[in-house]
C-alpha cells in the first residue's frame, strides 16, 4: 500500500510537531512525503500534478497543525483547485474511489478542551466533518484521525513516541 502524505504547515521552519512528524515519514519506503507550502510558495498549484499523485497513492493522508479550528489555508485552496467535478465528484468523478483518507493534525489546545464543557465545546470528530464529508463525496474511506493535542508542553520524548505512533497510523 502507497500513501501519500500531504503536509499543510505555512512556517515549517519554526514548526516542532508537524516538523518532527515529517522527518520520520520520509525514512517510511511507502510512504510520500509532500510538503505543500515548499511546494508552492506563491500559492499557485498544479492541479495536473496532485491529481496525478494522488492516482499514485492507495491512500491520501492530509498533516497540519489546527489552526482556527481547521487546516492552514493552502490546504483548502488545494481542495477548491485539486478535487473537481468530473474527476473527483460527480457521476463520472469515481477517481478517487476506494481510497482511504486520514487526518494527522497538532493541536495547541489540550483533549479535554476539545469536548462539550470544554473550552473549545466541540470534539475533533464534529470540528473535521467538513474533511469528513470531503472523504465522502469523493468516495474515500475516512479512517480514525491521528491527533496530538496540547502540543505546548510536549517533552522530546513525546513528541519522538507520537512520530512513531504516527508512522503506525499511517502505514497500517
Ligand atoms: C494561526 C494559528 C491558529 C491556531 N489555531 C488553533 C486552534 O484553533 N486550536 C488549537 O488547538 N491550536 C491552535 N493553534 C496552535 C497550533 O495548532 C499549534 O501551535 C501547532 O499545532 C503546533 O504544531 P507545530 O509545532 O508543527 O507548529 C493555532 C496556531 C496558529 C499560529
Amino acid at each position: 500500500m502507497k500513501t501519500l502524505v500531504i503536509v499543510a504547515h505555512s512556517n515549517i521552519n519554526q514548526s516542532n510537531v508537524n516538523q518532527a512528524w515529517m522527518n520520520r515519514l520520509k525514512e517510511e519506503d511507502q510512504v510520500t512525503v509532500h510538503e505543500l507550502y515548499k511546494e508552492y510558495p506563491e500559492g499557485r498549484i498544479n492541479v495536473e500534478k496532485e491529481q496525478t499523485l494522488l492516482l499514485e497513492h492507495d491512500r491520501v493522508v492530509f498533516q497540519f497543525p489546527f489552526y482556527w479550528y481547521s487546516s492552514p489555508a493552502l490546504l483548502k485552496e488545494w481542495q477548491d483547485v485539486v478535487l473537481t467535478y468530473g474527476w473527483a465528484y460527480g457521476a463520472q468523478g469515481t477517481k478517487l474511489h476506494g481510497k482511504e483518507f486520514m487526518l494527522a493534525i497538532s493541536t495547541g489546545g489540550p483533549a479535554e478542551a476539545y469536548q462539550a464543557g470544554g473550552y473549545n465545546h466541540y470534539s475533533m470528530s464534529e470540528l473535521t466533518k467538513p474533511f469528513q464529508a470531503m472523504a465522502n463525496l469523493t468516495g474515500m474511506r475516512f479512517l480514525p484521525t491521528f491527533a496530538l493535542q496540547g502540543v505546548r508542553i510536549l517533552t522530546d520524548e513525546q513528541l519522538q513516541a507520537s512520530a512513531e505512533a504516527l508512522v503506525d497510523a499511517v502505514t497500517n
